[in-house]
């Protein structure tokens, strides 16, 4: 066995969907499991999130039903729709909700001849340039849509570009867009807010919030930690001190000798690296945590193993070493590696032994 976990804390998740909860209080809630839950693990997450949730956001039909397959019985929405009849016929087998943002997928609605319906996520662009109909554009889709037998519901979505930035005009201009479209259109659920909406912008939450990164305990902000939100880690990455050594001064560590030890050292030799998921490019002395104190990371990440500076603390082989989660949080090795959260937690890979607790 090999000592690299993940270990996924299932209070933490409750938890930080009840931190959702009180932020949105009149809003449904729709739970991003995309991306295999943001890489906690699709399946036990909607397992721990089924009953507490309004629907379950994952991006495309293959997550939808690997969920279904597996028994989960809440509505799965498809953030990014369908793309063939056959894909249409499976997703509505499978009682998804679909987010409709081109024409394209409109015309299959149209096309489809058989007795299913579901709830149609009508995806506006007010300005993320990335899916989505123009604000010209939505009023001609949204009666399209609402003459079709299928649809049964019309549910007016957007996305938010820089709902993490309190000081960006771009969310208040979204938001205006939006406005001024909803006066156009008959009174419909609306859901544009994630993570960072949902905590900073409650005037974004009308009926359906999209909560991901603070289910899983991060934060949305760079400026604000996740435990100042009251949000708790659900991912622990942790390790093992497989080895010791006592480095002279003058001598360097690991791959291209990159590090040379400025005093005599001992160094601590972690089973994780970059073939587990953490990041090759990390910062220099980025933490871990070994007995609650922290150490740095010294010399280059390699496949299988880190090297940490374990000369101020108190540390034995076998002692277990944290990466990020409980105790060190994944946004603060997330800058140490140029990156943000949902990226580490993704990145971890399969060889990693996964723990529920
Ligand atoms: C359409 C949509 N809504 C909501 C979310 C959740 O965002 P966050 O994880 O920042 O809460 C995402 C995530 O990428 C998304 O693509």
């Amino acid at each position: 066995m090999r000592d690299a976990q993940l270990t996924i804390n299932r209070s933490a998740l409750l938890h930080n969907l009840r931190q959702v909860q009180l932020a949105a209080p009149n809003a449904k809630v729709l739970a991003m499991v995309k991306a295999d839950a943001y890489g906690h693990g699709a399946l036990l997450v909607a397992q721990t999130l089924d009953s507490h949730v309004n629907a379950l956001g994952v991006a495309f039909l293959a997550e939808a039903l690997a969920l279904r397959g597996a028994g989960i019985r809440s509505p799965i929405a498809i953030l990014e729709g369908v793309f063939s009849s056959e894909e249409l016929e499976a997703a509505l087998a499978a009682h998804c909700y679909l987010v409709v943002h081109q024409q394209a997928q409109i015309d299959l609605l149209a096309q489809y001849q058989g007795q299913s319906q579901t709830r149609v996520w009508l995806k506006i662009d007010s300005g993320m340039h990335r899916l989505g109909f123009s604000p010209q554009t939505a009023v001609v889709a949204y009666q399209q849509l609402q003459q079709l037998a299928v649809v049964k519901e019309i549910i007016l979505t957007s996305h938010f570009a820089c709902a993490d930035d309190l000081q960006s005009p771009k969310t208040h201009q979204q938001l205006s867009v939006l406005t001024q479209l909803a006066q156009k259109l008959p009174s419909l659920p609306m859901s544009f807010a994630n993570s960072a909406a949902i905590l900073a912008w409650p005037d974004s939450h009308h009926q359906w919030v999209r909560p991901g990164i603070m289910l899983y305990g991060s934060s949305p902000f760079a400026d604000k930690d996740a435990s100042t939100l009251n949000l708790q880690p659900v991912m622990t990455l942790s390790s093992r001190l497989i080895a010791i050594q006592q480095i002279k001064a003058g001598e360097t560590v690991g791959y291209g000798s990159t590090w040379q030890a400025p005093r005599n050292t001992r160094l601590g030799v972690v089973a994780i690296g970059y073939g587990d998921g953490y990041p090759r490019h990390i910062n220099a002395n980025t933490p871990v945590l070994i007995n609650g104190q922290r150490a740095a990371i010294v010399g280059r990440v390699s496949m299988d193993m880190i090297t940490v500076d374990i000369s101020d603390i108190q540390a034995e082989r076998g002692d277990a070493v944290i990466l990020w989660g409980e105790g060190l949080s994944a946004d603060e090795i997330a800058v140490c590696a140029n990156t943000i959260s949902y990226e580490l937690f993704c990145q971890v890979t399969a060889r990693v032994e996964r723990l529920v607790i």
